[in-house]
């Protein structure tokens, strides 16, 4: 058994998850594969012990770094396999990300180890703007060379080491991890917002809360964002009515999600 484990806001890391597990099973017919979502483990505690043939694991690049509950997740596994590969997707340069995630496994894990990077749709929009369509169409065919390449290197059981050392990659990543921890009170609601529940539904960490609220004597739902935002995006992209605004950023009419996952496989 292959377990394949992602975090996954708008769609890419899923794409390459799912592309990494058929490819696998295509090889080997006899072998299995497990897609597992990072963030249903968000908030639980417990150590995780991991049993399995291979361990691979797909996820964003945040700020040159991991996304905060890929690094909780992986401090508190307990690897129980041979091999073990990651592959961090990303819109313009994960620079130290997955040199930050070596660091971590080199301390708790001996076995063989690879790391890839996958080029992918920019799904930042408060920084990038919403990505054209001929863009979105070149990224991803470039995600799809590169996921076949990955999934080539799981089934060879390649390795490789990347460099643990990016001063610039560390800094930016501790001013976003100071960042994150109040970026959740910056979050507004605009009156376009129909209280549909879909930004509760997809937030993978489940940091989302609809609650009622009365605005001009009339009592309607609306999310309610907590502390535990690790400011994905996801709902800021997949808010079907552009509803979710981030500080002053005014977000264009277009939210980004990968063409080839549908918005229920984004739902927990
Ligand atoms: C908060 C945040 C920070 C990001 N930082 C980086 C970054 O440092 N480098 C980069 O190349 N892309 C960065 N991105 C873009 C994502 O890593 C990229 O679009 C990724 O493929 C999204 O994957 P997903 O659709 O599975 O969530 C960032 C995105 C977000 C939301
Ligand atoms: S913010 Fe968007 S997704 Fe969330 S409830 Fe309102 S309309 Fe629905
Ligand atoms: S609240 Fe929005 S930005 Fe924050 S983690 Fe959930 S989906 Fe991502």
């Amino acid at each position: 058994m292959t377990k394949i484990f992602y975090f996954s806001a708008t769609g890419n890391s899923l794409w390459s998850a799912k592309k990494i597990a058929c490819n696998i099973t295509s090889a080997n017919p006899s072998q299995e594969c497990e897609l597992i979502n990072i963030g249903a483990y968000a908030h639980d505690d417990n150590e995780i012990v991991i049993e399995a043939d291979a361990v691979v694991f797909v996820f964003p690049s945040f700020a040159y770094g991991m996304p905060r509950v890929m690094r909780k997740f992986v401090k508190k596994a307990q690897f129980k396999t041979p091999y073990l590969a990651a592959f961090v997707t990303f819109g313009s340069s994960p620079r130290g990300t997955l040199g930050s995630l070596r660091r971590i496994l080199k301390k708790i894990y001996a076995g063989k180890m690879f790391f890839g990077k996958i080029p992918a749709t920019e799904n930042y929009l408060a920084i990038f703007g919403t990505p054209e369509v001929d863009t979105i169409r070149q990224r991803c065919e470039m995600q799809a060379d590169a996921t076949e390449e990955a999934s080539r290197s799981v089934i060879e059981r390649k390795e490789n080491k990347v460099s643990l050392f990016y001063p610039l990659s560390f800094l930016v990543y501790c001013l976003f991890s100071l960042g994150i921890k109040l970026f959740y009170k910056f979050y507004r609601i605009s009156g376009k917002c129909s209280g549909c529940g879909l930004c509760e539904k997809i937030c993978p960490v489940s940091a989302v809360i609809m609650k009622e609220r009365k605005s001009k004597g009339v009592s309607r739902k609306q999310p309610h964002f907590t502390s535990k935002c690790e400011h994905c995006q996801g709902c800021v992209n997949l808010c079907p009515l552009r509803a979710i605004q981030f500080a002053r950023v005014r977000f264009g009419t277009r939210g980004y999600r990968h063409p080839e996952i549908n918005i229920n496989e984004l739902i927990k």
